[in-house]
């Protein structure tokens, strides 16, 4: 094409755009009020034994070709630093309570099974020092799930030993002859996994009778930490809306004497509108859109529902709802072991993940961890990895764009969301939250769930005054656009032009898109 064919092209497709007839939604962000904490650890990550989510996708060995920082591939370091990952849950999951933290410490491991996921060999090479070693690499802090199903409190109290303690026990010798003479911290400790299915198949009354023992007598010996608060208990709790296993944890937490505490309760809720998981994570159309996000955002009703059982046994809201393992779950990518749980990531999980993270921010004052499933090559991941390739998926840049919001306070934002219509499902058009950094500068996501399209906002903002806006958008030209190691910069965030006219915040947002927009004053 000629250079100015080319050009009047380009105005005529640009102005074509801009005259997209666009719905208008406004919305009112009050920076005089604030409410809790957006918690940094809403945004953690759940690594477990399963596929390639560790071997191959985090850890390749210290002899592989693939560049690696002990055994450590770089490149997955590199891009897990960028998004700030607060905390990473570990071994499992299901693993969790068949795994021996024995196998997998010192020079000579032992090689077992994984019967959860695909009955594959289990080396071991990669265990507690070698988890510990990631996490310093990537700047974050461990969640330990311990083997309550298949294990006994000696086990997991050796553990907890062998990780924290700072005197000259047993333990503690060996973890420094492993190379390791400084305690670690362990912040987060989780009292089993969904004890109620793969976790031991267990009874309420069965599981709090383990619940109190294991609390008793699983300590934390690191001496910056052994005031309790300094380490989260975390209890199995529901997974789904059935309010009897809260009800039944809450309860005998209420009445809890000094020999055993909790102080965090956990919640598993995946997006998967039927078991098994039968969606596509590829090639869908906007019926499976919109059936997808109709049914992330039953989250908010889960959440509503459970933290008012808790908060009939714990009004003060000392024990933090732990989402700790949420996300969508799809149909095993053709072609893949279906024990491995591979699924492609796209614009749809994109949103999803947008929709969670600001579900979980509007409840931040009880939900104070969540971690999504999982971190690499497993379920709704952020990277994805193939020998040496890699690519970083669509709900990684929306947790790269959401890193402003950690540990922001929430900031009241009120707005008609309007609706977005397909055949018999009906959705808010937008969803928005608000939030102060600790600069005082204010930070607003929205998201246009709308796919067909664009939607103008004008937001009014009290309490400020305001000069400038900027920001980034994610969107992408289908609903179901992915990144591949081939074509990685399909769905990647690009800068939005935001104004402020007369003290409104005025930007227009793309359909299928989330907007994160920083406020100069
Ligand atoms: O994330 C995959 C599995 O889902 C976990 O191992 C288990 O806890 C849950 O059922």
């Amino acid at each position: 094409m000629r250079p100015l064919l080319l050009i009047l092209t380009i105005i005529a497709i640009a102005v074509a755009a801009s005259a997209v007839p666009a719905d208008k939604v406004e919305l009112s962000v009050d920076l005089s009020k604030s409410g809790p904490t957006i918690s940094r650890y809403l945004f953690g990550q759940f690594a477990e034994h399963l596929g390639h989510g560790i071997y191959e996708g985090i850890w390749v060995g210290p002899d592989s070709a693939i560049p690696n920082t002990r055994g450590i591939r770089n490149d997955v370091v590199a891009a897990l630093k960028a998004i700030k990952v607060p905390d990473v849950r570990w071994p499992g999951g299901c693993f969790a309570d068949e795994y021996h933290w024995r196998n997998g410490v010192g020079p000579q491991r032992v090689v077992t099974l994984n019967p959860n996921w695909g009955g594959v060999i289990e080396p071991n090479t990669f265990g507690t020092d070698e988890f510990m070693d990631f996490l310093n690499q990537i700047g974050a802090e461990p969640y330990i799930s311990v083997n309550v199903g298949s294990g006994a409190p000696r086990e997991a109290a050796e553990w907890l030993e062998y990780m924290t303690a700072s005197q000259p026990t047993t333990l503690e010798k060996e973890r420094a002859a492993n190379g390791h003479p400084a305690p670690y911290k362990v912040g987060f400790m989780g009292i089993g996994n969904e004890s109620w299915a793969c976790g031991g198949n267990m009874t309420e009354d069965y599981y709090l009778s383990q619940l109190k023992i294991y609390s008793r007598f699983v300590r934390n010996f690191n001496p910056e930490q052994q005031d309790t608060d300094q380490m989260l208990k975390i209890a199995v709790g529901p997974g789904g809306p059935d309010t009897r296993w809260t009800e039944a944890v809450m309860k005998a937490y209420q009445t809890h004497g000094w020999s055993w505490d909790i102080n965090g309760l956990s919640l598993h809720s995946y997006t998967v509108p039927h078991w098994p998981p039968s969606f596509a994570s590829v090639g869908f159309g906007e019926t499976e859109y919109s059936q997808i996000l109709k049914s992330t955002l039953e989250m908010e009703d889960l959440i509503t529902r459970q933290s008012a059982v808790m908060d009939q046994y714990d009004p003060q809201k000392k024990v933090t709802l732990v989402v700790d393992e949420w996300g969508a779950w799809y149909a095993p990518l053709p072609g893949s072991n279906p024990g491995f749980l591979v699924q492609q990531n796209s614009m749809r999980d994109a949103i999803l993940a947008a929709l969670n993270l600001n579900i979980f921010a509007r409840h931040a004052d009880r939900v104070r961890m969540a971690n999504i499933a999982q971190m690499v090559n497993v379920l709704q991941s952020m990277i994805l990895t193939d020998k040496e390739k890699m690519v970083l998926t669509p709900t990684y840049y929306i947790f790269k764009m959401y890193v402003p919001f950690q540990d922001a306070t929430f900031v009241p934002v009120t707005f008609d969301a309007g609706t977005y219509t397909n055949g018999n499902i009906t959705l808010p058009r937008v969803d928005a939250i608000a939030a102060k950094d600790k600069s005082g500068k204010l930070w607003l996501e929205i998201t246009n769930l709308d796919p067909n399209q664009p939607v103008d906002i004008e937001a009014s903002l009290a309490g400020i005054t305001a000069k400038s806006a900027s920001g980034e958008t994610l969107t992408a030209p289908m609903v179901d656009s992915v990144n591949t190691f081939d074509a990685p910069n399909t769905v990647v965030p690009k800068p939005v032009s935001a104004k402020v006219q007369g003290g409104k915040l005025v930007l227009r947002l793309e359909p299928k898109s989330v907007t994160v927009i920083s406020v100069q004053q």
